[in-house]
């Protein structure tokens, strides 16, 4: 069975005078149960408002198709669909005037977990995720990133199966990205589907076997991530130039301070622009492409010259 299901949805903002706005348009998703998933995209790319159409924030268009959690339609069956998600949206919102814990007991009654489950949670989720010794302090006087701890600890504490988090680390410290990446692998081997935004490609690389990439409101590409970057570094010869201010061989375009060169036989090609720049060639290189650029050119239409 299929985590999430998303078909054909559809999300128009209106707000006149203004035109309406298709910030979620025709897209669907089906992400497999027991995965780390990565949604990736530009701002504005609409992921946010999908993930709040998923938790029922935000009522999809009346042409939307369905959306699901497992096999409760988050429309019809909102409060089943809600018991099996577990959602950290990228706002940062805490409960100020109410303790650590008092907001972890708050949100396990909203749930309906049981009191004796709620004593052993508690503290372990705490533990877990670095805030034992915040546990009386209210949640306003939490830094940031212990802010968004909480906000992830608010989300697990009913065992949803299926957790989303949205932009998770972002602005959040390395150690504390480190700790996100462990809770998400573990809680990830012990049954929980995890779908996850970020703008930082090496997190898609690191924790994820397949990702979906969004712009403009539509799915752009999905697929693994490992085959997504062989696609699109396969057929590419990386340069450096001593003297990057000549005439260049046909096909050649700048990256940065490097150049490329798509090729159709990489040792004929290669032959080539050996013979074309000579000496000037500093080095060369295949290599498999990094998720950065993959993302630069499926959003953006190819790397600027
Ligand atoms: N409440 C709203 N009213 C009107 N327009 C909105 C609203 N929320 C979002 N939008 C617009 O919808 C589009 C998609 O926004 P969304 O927040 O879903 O993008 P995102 O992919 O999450 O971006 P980011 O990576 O910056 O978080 C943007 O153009 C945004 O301005
Ligand atoms: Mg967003």
């Amino acid at each position: 069975m299929h985590a999430l299901t998303v078909e054909n949805a559809s999300k128009t903002y209106k707000s006149p005078p203004r035109p309406p706005l298709k910030a979620v348009d025709n897209l669907s998703l089906h992400i497999p149960e027991g995965q780390i998933y990565g949604l990736l995209g530009p701002n504005g790319a609409g992921k946010s408002t999908l993930i709040s159409m998923i938790c029922g924030a935000l009522k999809p268009d009346p042409e939307t198709g369905s959306i699901r959690i497992f096999d409760k339609d988050v429309v019809r069956q909102t409060d089943q669909a809600k018991q099996l998600l577990g959602i950290v949206p990228q706002e940062i919102i805490v409960e100020p005037a109410f303790t650590v814990e008092e907001v972890l007991y708050y949100f396990s009654g909203m749930y309906g977990v049981p009191q004796a489950e709620r004593r052993k949670r508690i503290p372990e989720l705490l533990e877990s995720l670095g805030l034992a010794d915040k546990q009386h302090d209210k949640a306003r006087s939490l830094s940031g990133g212990m802010k968004r701890r909480l906000m992830i600890a608010k989300a697990l504490i009913h065992k949803p199966r299926l957790l989303i988090l949205d932009e998770p680390t972002a602005g959040v410290d390395v150690s504390l990205r480190q700790r996100i990446w462990e809770l998400v692998r573990q809680l990830n081997a012990q049954g929980t589907t995890v779908i996850f935004t970020t703008h930082y490609l090496e997190e898609a690389e690191q924790l994820c076997e397949s990702m979906t990439v969004i712009n403009k409101g539509k799915v752009i590409k999905e697929g693994k991530v490992k085959e997504i970057q062989q696609e699109f570094s396969q057929n590419i010869i990386s340069f450096e130039l001593y003297q990057s201010e000549v005439e260049h061989l046909a096909g050649v375009r700048r990256v940065g301070v490097e150049f490329e060169l798509p090729f159709r036989d990489l040792v004929q090609d290669m032959r080539g622009l050996l013979d074309f720049y000579g000496d000037n060639l500093k080095s060369f290189r295949n290599e498999a492409a990094s998720l950065e650029k993959v993302f630069l050119q499926l959003t953006e239409g190819g790397p600027t010259p």
